[in-house]
């Protein structure tokens, strides 16, 4: 480890650090007990993840866990009275009262945390991506297949009621074969965060330096990894991209813009942008298949079945279009964007918020002791992806993905 990474990694001081947290039996629940939650990394999705089991009946958030000290009374505004706080994650898993616990730290340390809570026998929610390394996800995949704890990733889309509906469909052939997956993830938007003190530029801006990130890709990208999987249902073989710094010359060590192609069985692709200079295209991904095509954004998704199938002339005959003699490889109808409607699924009541349903749908879990949608297999898929992807794209060469066998 270059002299650099140990210096980064030296603000995030549960990194590298042992993972032996002492076993404990878990309480025994039952169907209406309350659960008691303890939160490892209450930053920005630690505090929306716990907004929204504030949400959740039968829930306490009953500790919490960070480096950073000013995060406890954040939790304490937010829950609205105190809450335990320790600065070491490991002290708070010798409490013998908490029943699940949730992680959002920096991914690098997903693993670990993810590993020590498990062994301390508690059921685990953890942030995407499932581990930094590919020794990481293969840790963590050994870990729960060993001892069949419950363990969600934070891919909350798989709970989005659109999303559920479109892959179904989907699956049942409404667009065919599926062939191809595009996903937009564009902004305006330049990822700094603004710092108190210079000494904490590594621990709030983790996401701006390859030690601690994977950058776009991994952010970003995973998520709609997740959906090409589950439309492909299977993982990734291949990874091959690019990256660079376009805009935001501020000393960051990650691109502020990716592309990366993921290549699937049968020559499906999936093809991943990312901008963050420009968000015309914000959150949105394209499933394309030979009948027709979905787009799936954060709140809806949208079927278009435009015509049927052109059938191209035979090249020895003419083809007139506009009066116009043409070739058979040119066809004017079909250089325009479709312009027609299409059929939207949108969110139940208008109002749904997967974050919400995936936290209440992994509470149900701890209660009726089930793994959860959004498994350790699915959570493999996308991490795995993204930790070898994100060396493709700045290597710029076609990388291998390890296969392991979705459920
Ligand atoms: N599922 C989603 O849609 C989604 C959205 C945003 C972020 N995320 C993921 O959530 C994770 C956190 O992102 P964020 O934006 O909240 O980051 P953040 O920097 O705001 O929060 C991370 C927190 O972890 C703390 N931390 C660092 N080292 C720690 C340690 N050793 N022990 C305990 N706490 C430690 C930090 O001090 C910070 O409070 C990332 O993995 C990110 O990819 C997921």
């Amino acid at each position: 480890m270059s002299v650099l990474s140990q210096k980064l990694l030296g603000a995030m001081p549960g990194y590298g650090q042992s993972h032996e947290a002492p076993a404990q039996p878990q309480r025994p629940i039952s169907a209406n007990d309350r659960i008691n939650v303890g939160m490892i990394g209450p930053g920005s999705r630690g505090k929306e993840l716990m907004r929204q089991l504030l949400r959740t009946p039968g829930v306490e958030i009953a500790a919490v866990s960070d480096v950073y000290e000013p995060r406890f009374a954040q939790v304490n505004d937010l829950v609205g009275k105190k809450v335990p706080g320790y600065k070491d994650y490991r002290e708070m898993l010798e409490r013998k009262d908490l029943d699940a616990i949730f992680i959002a730290t920096p991914p690098i340390l997903h693993a670990e945390c993810a590993i020590a809570a498990i062994q301390s026998g508690r059921p685990v929610y953890g942030e995407k991506t499932l581990g930094f390394s590919p020794e990481d996800c293969n840790r963590l995949v050994e870990m729960v297949t060993k001892t069949k704890q419950i363990f969600q990733v934070g891919h909350q889309m798989r709970y989005a009621s659109w999303v559920q509906e479109s892959i179904h469909r989907i699956h049942q052939g409404q667009i065919g074969e599926p062939t191809h997956v595009y996903g937009y993830w564009h902004r305006n938007d330049n990822w700094r965060r603004a710092v108190p003190d210079p000494s904490l530029e590594h621990l709030m801006n983790w996401r701006l330096y390859k030690e601690t990130s994977g950058g776009l890709l991994e952010e970003l990208g995973s998520h709609h990894m997740d959906i090409a999987n589950w439309v492909f249902a299977e993982q990734p073989k291949t990874v091959v991209g690019t990256t660079s710094i376009a805009v935001y010359h501020d000393g960051r060590t990650v691109g502020d813009n990716v592309q990366a192609v993921l290549g699937y069985s049968k020559g499906r692709r999936m093809f991943f942008s990312s901008l963050t200079d420009n968000s015309l295209m914000a959150d949105q991904i394209w499933i394309y298949g030979t009948e027709g095509s979905v787009q799936i954004t954060s709140e809806d998704a949208t079927f278009y079945r435009p015509r049927t199938k052109t059938i191209t002339a035979a090249s020895h005959s003419d083809v007139v279009q506009r009066g116009l003699k043409t070739g058979a490889s040119y066809n004017a109808d079909e250089a325009m964007p479709y312009r027609g409607a299409g059929e939207r699924l949108g969110m139940k009541g208008g109002s749904e918020d997967p974050t919400l349903t995936a936290c209440q749908s992994f509470i149900q879990c701890v209660r009726t002791k089930q793994q959860p949608l959004a498994n350790v297999q699915v959570g493999y898929g996308s991490g795995m992806a993204a930790s070898i992807g994100k060396h493709a794209v700045v290597e710029g060469r076609i990388r291998d993905i390890p296969q392991m066998q979705l459920a």
